[in-house]
């Protein structure tokens, strides 16, 4: 038996994937590399001496998902694949409702017909849109505010559709704070294809001198220092949350979310502290205007999470920054043998 892995080259995906093999899993991947590279794939097989198949393709691709579940023998899926900048969502809404919820959608029909009814899905904290409170729960008001957002928000009420419709499913739905870190050998990261939006790609690029300075965007949100607070969470962390899920859906049926953080926020100007003492690297900035849609903190509840799947995050700030670096200062130009600067 299999676990498919829907976007496994991708950067949660990719360290899902080495988890999964180094625990014996048998693994089958997906995925179309629109932002990922086959190479983060074969370094997974380098660490792992394991193989796995890969079939390059789109899920919205009917006829090669069907020969996903007709070739192997699959028995629950990681679902991973997706598009997810927030900034891209608003520009081209019809991309993102398209691909990733006709994706979804396609994946649903293809496993009900081939009666394999697990899934694992890769929410995120972003359905919670501004957070009344914090720490967040799961039963907090759901309402994104931006298209990506609402395409996880959409996906998670289909698949609780789903289940209200056919209970034999059984599916987790895990909604990840600020997933950053890389694998500790080096080899594999987050590889970002253009100008990084997110906060640690770019303080990497800063620190390795692709970048001269970050900007820090707003210094007057309702925080203890001005700037903002998220509960930033070890991807291999992440990873190994996937698998306490898998475990748990595996002999049971229902449907249910997980906030998957380290249940601490922490500030922008905190993160640059931490970084810099984790390398020893100087990290300039500037303080620039709020960046819109930006929420003031947002950091998760997960005594839900400890108690329902036996999980609980286990490294520091300083594991995360110094295994983020690590990861630039192997791999410069990512993936790529060679990278233009944007
Ligand atoms: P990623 O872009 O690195 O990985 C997603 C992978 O899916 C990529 O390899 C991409 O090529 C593939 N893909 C996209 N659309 C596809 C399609 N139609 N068919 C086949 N493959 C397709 O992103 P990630 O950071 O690893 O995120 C994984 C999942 O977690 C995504 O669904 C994302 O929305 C979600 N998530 C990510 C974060 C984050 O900050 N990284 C936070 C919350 C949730
Ligand atoms: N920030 C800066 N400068 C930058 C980039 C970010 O100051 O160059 C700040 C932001 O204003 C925010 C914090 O750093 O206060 C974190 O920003 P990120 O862009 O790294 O992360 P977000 O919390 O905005 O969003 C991320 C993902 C979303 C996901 C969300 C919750 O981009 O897709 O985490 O999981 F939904």
């Amino acid at each position: 038996m299999s676990i498919l892995v829907t976007g496994g080259a991708g950067y949660i995906g990719s360290h899902t994937c080495l988890e999964l093999l180094n625990v014996g899993y048998e693994i089958v991947v997906i995925d179309n590399l629109s932002n990922s590279k086959l190479e983060a794939l074969k370094r997974i097989f380098e660490l792992t001496k394991k193989d796995f198949k890969f079939y390059q393709a789109d899920l919205l691709d009917k006829m090669t998902l069907e020969q996903v579940f007709l070739e192997n023998n699959i028995e629950a899926v990681i679902h991973f694949a997706g598009l997810k900048s927030v900034g891209e969502s608003i520009e081209i809404p019809l991309h993102y409702y398209h691909n990733n919820i006709t994706g979804t959608l396609v994946l649903c029909q293809t496993m009900r017909k081939y009666g394999v009814k697990k899934m694992v899905f890769s929410s995120s904290a972003n359905v919670y849109g501004i957070p009344k409170n914090v720490p967040v729960t799961e039963d907090s008001p759901l309402k994104p505010t931006n298209p990506y957002g609402r395409t996880k928000l959409m996906i998670e009420e289909i698949l609780s559709d789903l289940y209200i419709s056919d209970n034999n499913w059984s599916i987790a739905l895990l909604r990840y704070f600020n997933p950053i870190g890389a694998h500790e050998s080096g080899r594999i990261g987050e590889d970002p294809n253009d100008i990084p939006n997110n906060l640690i790609p770019y303080i990497n690029q800063v620190a390795i001198g692709i970048r001269d300075k970050l900007s820090v965007f707003g210094k007057d949100y309702d925080t203890h220092d001005g700037t903002g607070v998220r509960d930033y969470i070890h991807v291999v962390d992440l990873a190994k949350g996937h698998l306490k899920a898998l475990e748990m859906i595996i002999p049971t049926t229902g449907i249910d979310a997980f906030n998957l953080g380290t249940g601490t926020g922490y500030s922008v100007l905190e993160l640059i502290k931490s970084y810099e003492n984790a390398t020893s690297k100087k990290i300039p900035y500037t303080f620039t205007h709020r960046r819109p849609g930006d929420v003031d903190k947002s950091y998760a509840d997960i005594t839900k999470s400890n108690k329902m799947l036996g999980w609980k995050a286990l490294k520091s700030l300083e594991d995360m920054c110094y295994d983020s670096w690590r990861w630039q200062k192997n791999n410069p130009n990512g993936y790529n043998e060679k990278k233009e600067k944007n």
